[in-house]
C-alpha cells in the first residue's frame, strides 16, 4: 500500500520531541492525515501543521487515551525519556506509556505500530533505558499487530554534547577516539519512519550517511566553534569507574542517560547508511546560531 492510499489517519505520539517533530513535518509534506497526541497542547503551535488534529492526552495515564484511536490505521511512537525530568522511570514511560498506547490501539482495531527503539537494542538489555525499550519491543512483537521496530543510531540532536564541550575549547573522549558510528539527522530518520508505514520489514536499523570516528566528530565540533583542535583522551578505567559510581550512588533516573552514552562510547555502532544531512553542516549551523544569539 502506498502512503497516499491510506485513507485512515496515522496517530503520532512524541511529536513535541526532536524526532517526532520531524515525523510530523514529513507526514504533513506527504499529505497524510495525522492525529497528534501531546500532553502540553501549547506546543502544538510549534508544529505548524495543517493536516493534523492535535489531541490532548497523557500517555502515562491510559484513561486519557480513551476514544482517540478511532479511525487510526497506523500508530507511530517516539515516546521515551531523554532529558525529561518528570520523576518517572524508563519503565514508566518507555515501557508502560508505550504499552498504554499499544493496548488502546489494539482495542480500537489499529493495524500497525511503528516504534523507535535504539541501535543494537537486544545487545544492551543490561542498560536501564534499553531494558525498558526492549521489554516494549517484545510485547509489540507478540501483540498480533503488524509492526516495525526502528533501530536508529545517535541523533544529531545528541551530538550537541560535542559542541557544548567544544565551546569550552576542548573535547573529552574515552579511549583512543577511533570507535566509529554514523549519527543521523531527525529529518532523514523521519523519512525512514514514515516509509515504514508501507514497509514489509519488521526491523529497520539505520544511521546517517557518514561513518565517523569519535575523533572526527570532536574535530568537526571544535572547527565549527572556531577553536583549535584540542581532544583529551581519557582512559577507559575512568569511564568504567564513573559508570560504577553512578550506578552505585544515584538512581536510574540520574544515571540512565549517562549509562547509555558512556556504554555506547566504548564500541563501534554502525548501521546501514541513509540520508543527506551532514554532521559538519549541522554543527556549523548550530555554532552560528549560538554566536548570533550571543550578539543579540
Ligand atoms: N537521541 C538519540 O540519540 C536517540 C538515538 C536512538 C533512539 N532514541 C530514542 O528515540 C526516541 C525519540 O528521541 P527524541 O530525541 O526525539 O526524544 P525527545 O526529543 O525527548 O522526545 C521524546 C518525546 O516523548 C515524550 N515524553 C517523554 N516523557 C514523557 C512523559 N512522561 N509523558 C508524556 N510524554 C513524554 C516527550 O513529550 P514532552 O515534549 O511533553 O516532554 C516527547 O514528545 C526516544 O525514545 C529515544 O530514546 C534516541
Amino acid at each position: 500500500m502506498k502512503n497516499n492510499e491510506i485513507k485512515e489517519a496515522v496517530l503520532l505520539a512524541g511529536a513535541t520531541g526532536y524526532l517526532g517533530g520531524y515525523i510530523a513535518k514529513e507526514l504533513e509534506a506527504r499529505r497524510i492525515r495525522v492525529k497528534i497526541l501531546m500532553r502540553d497542547s501549547r506546543k502544538a503551535a510549534l508544529l505548524n501543521t495543517v493536516n493534523s488534529t492535535v489531541l490532548n492526552a497523557e500517555v502515562t495515564k491510559p484513561e486519557t487515551l480513551k476514544g482517540l484511536f478511532k479511525g487510526v490505521h497506523t500508530v507511530i511512537s517516539t515516546i521515551g525519556i531523554t532529558r525529561q525530568k518528570d520523576g518517572l522511570t524508563y519503565m514508566d514511560v518507555d515501557y508502560r506509556a508505550n504499552m498504554n498506547i499499544l493496548e488502546k490501539a489494539k482495542r480500537a482495531g489499529v493495524k500497525k505500530m511503528i516504534y523507535v527503539s535504539v541501535i543494537n537494542g537486544p545487545l544492551h538489555r543490561n542498560l536501564k533505558m534499553v531494558e525498558a525499550k526492549e521489554a516494549f519491543v517484545d510485547k509489540l512483537k507478540s501483540s498480533g499487530l503488524d509492526y516495525v521496530i526502528i533501530r536508529p543510531n545517535g541523533f544529531f540532536s545528541d551530538m550537541r554534547d560535542f559542541l557544548q564541550m567544544a565551546k569550552g575549547g576542548r573535547v573529552f573522549l574515552f579511549g583512543n577516539g577511533k570507535k566509529k558510528f554514523n549519527p543521523i539527522h531527525g529529518a532523514d530518520l523521519a523519512q525512514v519512519c514514515v516509509d515504514a508505514i508501507s514497509s514489509r520489514k519488521k526491523v529497520i536499523s539505520v544511521g546517517g550517511p557518514d561513518i565517523l570516528t569519535h575523533n572526527e566528530v570532536a574535530e568537526m565540533a571544535l572547527l565549527a566553534s572556531g577553536k583549535p583542535i584540542n581532544i583529551i583522551h581519557l582512559p577507559h578505567w575512568i569511564r568504567k569507574m564513573t559508570l560504577w559510581t553512578l550506578r552505585t550512588f544515584t538512581s536510574s533516573k540520574t544515571y540512565g542517560p549517562i549509562e547509555f552514552f558512556l556504554s555506547l562510547m566504548a564500541e563501534d555502532a554502525i548501521a546501514p547508511r541513509y540520508g543527506s544531512h551532514r554532521l559538519s553542516v549541522f554543527f556549523q549551523k548550530e555554532a552560528d546560531s549560538i554566536k548570533k544569539a550571543k550578539q543579540l
